[in-house]
């Protein structure tokens, strides 16, 4: 067979008007090197400008603006003045290997001066396969088909929407916990009960709300309305400031779901990967959900990644034949390449390192010494609570305790901080001690320690000595040193 190929000027658009060569400006940006080297003023300029003036105002009370970190490694933030800064946030859990651990910076070099491909649409992805089946090997039971994405919110937008195809048409009804969150997009909206999040967004209506780890309430629900398909819960919650379900809730919960037939998917997404001491934290119970979701860690703290990982009768009902295989398949960078052997070699670093053991361990130790705390600080100190790396640590609620003079001074700040010990805290542990801690959104007066689970005795020493010596100082002279900071 002949092929007739036209000459190349034939091939440029007949009858297209004869258009100017055109000269494209290039315009004024900054290079890598300039962002590299920016100092704080200008990023507080552009943070203004670009990305959100009103989180600044919230920096600015707690003294995170002044800080550009230069580098990080393991445990600690550098600042551009040389402080290191003890991390006992590790980003809501995303940092269970700390700051660029060294194996993953190297699989990533490696796969970089390889030029390995990234996009695992086309063709079958070998970096993608060899993640989702880690994922079936590290999860119990049959949790052995992966939907992989790059955000814990998509990952969890998944899990609702196979919950509601393998529940059926006549069951799309979920329930869900009070103070619960599961992400910030539109579909997962629905059952974050934050008021904040939610900020007055047309909703999916008919889902229905339950007290967290109410069995109760929950067999209510499933009782008076076959139209409930599947239930969402955070085994522990994060959001809602480090909140457990007693122990016999799961082993109830898993019944239930079996009695009804309703779907129990488990957002894993802050609490699994190892956190409280187990892979999933629903693994401390002895159950198994049909769906659950990871995200946060599992990328390593080097890339975005997040996963769906479901029973496969499930999956099957739902996605299982080629008409239905496509309707909720991966997205432009669901197991991308170089994500996804990052992924891999964080696994392997997991228990090649014996992280999860070390989490217990080390975690056990943070628990106890936070009790001493919380025994030596009576008034001040409320509960200490979790397990593993995933710890709440509660101040007494004392916007009606402190004196009358500070009360209103004190409102005079934020409606944010106002009543909440945390902020204050939060702010001196840096600005005295540098250490970092995480804020509770749905509890101001729960400060959330979610260290990287490399963390060692002695870096909880360090954090604990920290803590010991500021609340040492009294309530009065915490709040007081924090206003003045802040007329400064
Ligand atoms: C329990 C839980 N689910 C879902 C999400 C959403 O994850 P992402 O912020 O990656 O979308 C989060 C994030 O904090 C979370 O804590």
């Amino acid at each position: 067979m002949t092929i007739m190929t036209r000459p190349a000027e034939a091939r440029t658009l007949v009858n297209a008007p004869e258009l100017a060569p055109v000269s494209i400006a290039k315009p004024d940006l900054i290079t890598v090197e300039e962002a590299k080297t920016m100092d704080v003023a200008r990023m507080t300029d552009l943070f203004k400008a670009h990305i959100n003036p009103g989180q600044l105002h919230f920096m600015k009370l707690l003294g995170f603006h002044k800080v550009k970190v230069e580098r990080a490694e393991g445990m600690y933030y550098f600042d551009q003045d040389g402080r290191k800064i003890l991390d006992f946030f590790g980003g809501f859990g995303s940092l269970a290997f700390g700051h660029n651990h060294p194996r993953l910076l190297e699989a990533r070099k490696r796969f970089q001066d390889e030029k390995r491909h990234e996009i695992a649409i086309a063709f079958m992805s070998q970096y993608a396969t060899a993640l989702a089946h880690n994922l079936a090997q590290v999860s119990p039971g049959d949790l052995d088909m992966v939907f992989l994405g790059s955000t814990g919110s998509e990952a969890m937008e998944a899990a609702v929407k196979l919950a509601e195809r393998a529940a059926g048409p006549k069951r799309p009804k979920i329930v869900y916990a009070e103070n619960s969150f599961h992400g910030k997009t539109k579909g997962v909206l629905s059952i974050t009960d934050g008021a904040l999040y939610r900020g007055e967004f047309r909703l999916v209506d008919g889902n229905v709300r339950v007290p967290f780890g109410d069995i109760q309430a929950i067999e209510n629900a499933f009782r008076s309305d076959p139209a409930i398909g599947s239930i969402v819960l955070e085994t522990v919650q994060g959001g809602g400031g480090i909140v457990q379900a007693d122990g016999m809730f799961w082993l109830k919960l898993r019944a239930l779901c079996d009695k009804y037939n309703v779907i129990w998917v488990a957002d894993e997404v802050q609490c699994g990967y190892g956190r409280t001491g187990r892979f999933y934290a629903f693994e401390h119970y002895g159950v198994v959900p049909d769906i659950t979701a990871l995200a946060k860690s599992l990328g390593g703290g080097k890339a975005a990644v997040g996963a769906m990982i479901a029973k496969r009768d499930i999956y099957m009902k739902a996605y299982g034949t080629p008409k239905t295989a496509m309707i909720h398949a991966a997205a432009t960078f669901g197991g991308i390449g170089e994500a996804s052997i990052t992924a891999i070699e964080a696994l392997n670093v997991l228990y090649d390192e014996n992280l999860i053991e070390n989490a217990a361990s080390t975690g056990d130790y943070l628990l106890k010494r936070l009790k001493a705390i919380q025994a030596k600080y009576p008034s001040i100190v409320k509960d200490v609570r979790g397990k593993g790396f995933m710890v709440g640590l509660e101040f007494h609620d004392f916007s009606q305790t402190l004196p009358m003079v500070l009360r209103p001074v004190v409102a005079l700040l934020d409606d944010k901080l106002k009543g909440s010990l945390s902020g204050f805290v939060g702010a001196l542990l840096l600005r005295d001690y540098d250490v970092l801690v995480a804020f509770t959104e749905y509890n101001r007066n729960v400060i959330r320690l979610e260290p990287p689970l490399i963390c060692q005795p002695e870096h909880v020493d360090v954090f604990c000595d920290a803590l010991d010596a500021l609340l040492g100082r009294g309530i009065v002279a915490i709040v007081k040193d924090f206003v003045k900071s802040q007329v400064k």
